[in-house]
């Protein structure tokens, strides 16, 4: 029988996610190990990264398996007008796990199904990062102490920001109230926003961050994602639509923490980073653990 891969949020079931969550912390507990002895893990990214990648290659190394792959589909036959297809058949049969990353949607879905094992999607154009989604979830319940009942800001751009889609899906699970702060062109697409309504649970659209930032819980900041402008007039309009100043933290719940996927461009000063509410490198720390989790489970050795 084929093994499970993860394409989207949705292929892992609440009690799954919360299952991946419960092993992260038990990584983070005893991160060296050596239960990928033996395994080999694809890493293709056909689109740059620097925390996916990297904390996908750290849990590799920290469980004692190897790594193969390439950071730049340029380097691949991809540049010779190999297909998709072949690519990927042909690496699932040197590895026994692919971690890819690629700008087109759907491209996650395709591979899964053409590969022979699992495939981990580690960002698929503007469409789902569901490995972010769930580090996004352990460092929610690390800081908040739960995950039900809380007031999510995102903010920045909700249109093209696959971490967004993601990580709304997986709360609307947890009986949270969602903040939405975008400007108009860049607002959550309606396909997102009807997991919200189908659930009954609250969202609110700002345009204006100040109105969201004293009610919320979490305040998760994202980058204009400048490469998925078709025109970049757009983009110039939009790209310094919101940069969260120390001044702007004046009035903030006690128990608020910043997150941001990264990378960052201009949307958080540096100045923050020291303040005890800044919680996003540490949540690109926790990356590496939920990753860990994510590995072993998939490849069954643990359930
Ligand atoms: N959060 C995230 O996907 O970062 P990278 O693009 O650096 O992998």
């Amino acid at each position: 029988m084929k093994k499970k891969s993860l394409v989207s949020i949705h292929d892992f079931s609440k009690e799954e996610q919360l299952r991946i969550l419960e092993l992260a912390g038990e990584f983070e507990k005893t991160p060296n190990s050596s239960i990928l002895e033996g395994q080999v893990i694809a890493s293709l990214f056909f689109e740059p990264s620097t925390r996916t990648r990297l904390s996908f290659e750290t849990a590799v190394q920290r469980m004692g398996g190897r790594v193969i792959g390439f950071a730049d589909a340029n380097i691949s036959s991809t540049s010779k007008g190999e297909s998709l297809m072949d690519s990927i058949k042909t690496v699932a049969l040197y590895s026994d796990l692919i971690v890819m990353r690629h700008p087109v949607e759907g491209s996650a879905r395709f591979a899964s199904e053409v590969s022979d094992v699992p495939v981990i999607n580690a960002g698929d154009g503007a469409n789902q990062h569901p490995t972010q989604c769930l580090l996004d979830m352990y460092s929610i319940l690390k800081t908040q102490g739960k995950l039900d009942d809380l007031h999510v800001a995102f903010v920045g751009d909700l249109k093209y920001g696959r971490t967004v889609h993601s990580l709304t899906i997986a709360l609307t699970n947890f009986n949270c109230t969602f903040h939405l702060v975008s400007p108009e062109e860049l607002k959550l697409p309606s396909s997102v926003k009807q997991h919200i309504k189908d659930k009954n649970l609250k969202y609110y659209q700002y345009t204006d961050l100040m109105e969201a930032i004293p009610k919320v819980d979490i305040l998760y900041m994202t980058r204009i994602q400048k490469e998925r402008f078709s025109d970049p007039v757009d983009y110039e309009k939009v790209k310094n639509a919101y940069i969260l100043t120390r001044q702007m933290l004046g009035n903030t719940k006690p128990n608020l923490r910043i997150l941001h996927p990264m990378p960052r461009v201009n949307e958080i000063e540096e100045q923050i980073d020291t303040d005890p509410r800044a919680y996003y490198f540490q949540q690109a720390l926790n990356g590496v653990y939920v990753r860990q989790a994510l590995l072993a489970y998939l490849l069954g050795l643990k359930s």
